[in-house]
């Protein structure tokens, strides 16, 4: 059998990868200009495969660059936070554990190094007091590897607003960006999911990184590339599906990358050489399954103002706050849309995208459809 041309809940490159084309070439320019950018989208629009993306397309044809990655969702603290960062730049910028070494004993004198027994892989073990005596120096490890090497070095920083979950994390990030800023090779690329905690970090006015570079809204993608990439990999695998249930898919999920991937997955395992109707409503009715777990709490929990506040947005309702609404909806008053509206956008059901109140996640927008709205 064939193997599935789709793939969702991790970072996809290459050939799963599709359009772009506009973000990847302002990612080149800031790479070479060495630009700091940040990056904002709401969950799973698919941040880390094009940054992913982006340095493997960079790197196959500029020399001289070292990307680093580094991923916070498991830091946990500061003391973690600046171990890993070091470890992360040492192993990037060199090629073999002797390499690392001889580098940890230049430039981070004194500290000691673990080799893991199993993986082979060194890392830094950096005690409390060796970083506060040394916390400039860690910081700095990018731009002194840069000079020392020649090259230039990117840094690239996934989930970056977990940094707001570190004890005086105010504190760090002033200290980030006074340093941060005096680096002259070596690029910043910071991107995460929390919305409002990424906005609150990089356009609160008197916050440490404000203006600290220039910032890319992540869409959803467009319907003709989605349409072309499912066709594409339905084509390659020797099936076949029309562009008008194509379409439909991608109506369905409302352009949403993760679930053009998970919708169109289905449909390819469902499927025999031609996509059917049938196909296509079965396709749709796993997909819902497949992400009920996800909300079913969520939606057990919904107060009946909520539940009558969901409804008015399945509605289309855009006047929220007007009387008629809140009389008709039953919606109390407009301090409560209001308190509603703040909690479901923290939540991330919902997000304001071109001036509109829309859902976060498509699927949950069916979910909520089949369950409030009289089929
Ligand atoms: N350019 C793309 N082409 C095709 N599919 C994509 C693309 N970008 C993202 N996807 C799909 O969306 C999924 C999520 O992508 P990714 O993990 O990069 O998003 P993210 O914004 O970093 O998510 P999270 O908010 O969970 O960190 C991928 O596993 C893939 O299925
Ligand atoms: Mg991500």
């Amino acid at each position: 059998m064939k193997q599935v041309p789709f793939k969702f809940g991790e970072v996809v490159t290459g050939e799963h990868f599709t359009n772009r084309e506009d973000e990847i070439n302002k990612l080149r320019s800031n790479f070479i200009s060495l630009q700091n950018t940040i990056i904002i989208s709401p969950r799973r629009y698919g941040k880390s495969s094009l940054v992913k993306e982006a340095a493997e397309r960079f790197v196959q044809k500029e020399k001289g660059y070292f990307f680093c990655f580094f991923d916070l969702m498991y830091i946990y603290s500061e003391e973690e936070f600046y171990n890993q960062f070091a470890t992360k730049i040492l192993k990037a910028t060199s090629n073999k554990v002797e390499e690392f070494l001889q580098l940890a004993k230049n430039v981070l004198k004194g500290t000691r190094v673990t080799i893991n027994t199993g993986t082979g892989e060194p890392a830094l073990e950096l005690g409390v007091n060796y970083i506060k005596d040394n916390i400039d120096t860690i910081l700095n490890l990018p731009q002194i590897i840069a000079g020392k090497k020649k090259k230039k070095v990117i840094i690239c920083i996934d989930e970056f607003q977990n940094i707001s979950r570190f004890k005086q994390h105010e504190k760090l990030q002033g200290r980030l960006r006074s340093i941060w800023q005096h680096h002259k090779n070596v690029g910043y690329l910071l991107y995460g999911s929390k919305q409002t905690m990424m906005i609150e970090i990089f356009h609160k006015t008197n916050g440490p990184f404000y203006k600290f570079g220039e910032t890319i809204y992540l869409n959803r993608i467009h319907k003709d590339r989605l349409r072309e990439y499912v066709q594409q990999a339905f084509h390659s695998t020797g099936k076949e599906i029309s562009g008008e249930i194509c379409n439909r898919i991608i109506d369905t999920i409302e352009n949403h990358p993760y679930y053009l991937q998970q919708f169109a997955r289905n449909t390819w395992l469902i499927s025999e050489e031609k996509v059917t109707e049938a196909d296509f409503i079965e396709a749709k009715r796993s997909l819902i399954s497949e992400n009920l777990n996800f909300y079913n709490e969520l939606l057990d929990n919904l107060t009946n103002y909520q539940v009558n506040f969901l409804r008015a947005l399945l509605n289309k309702e855009e006047q929220l706050y007007s009387s008629e609404v809140i009389y008709s909806y039953k919606l109390g008053s407009s301090a409560n849309i209001r308190r509603m509206y703040i909690a479901f956008v923290n939540k991330g059901i919902i997000i304001k995208e071109g001036g509109k109140i829309i859902f976060a996640d498509p699927v949950f927008k069916l979910i909520a459809e089949q369950r409030f709205l009289p089929q």
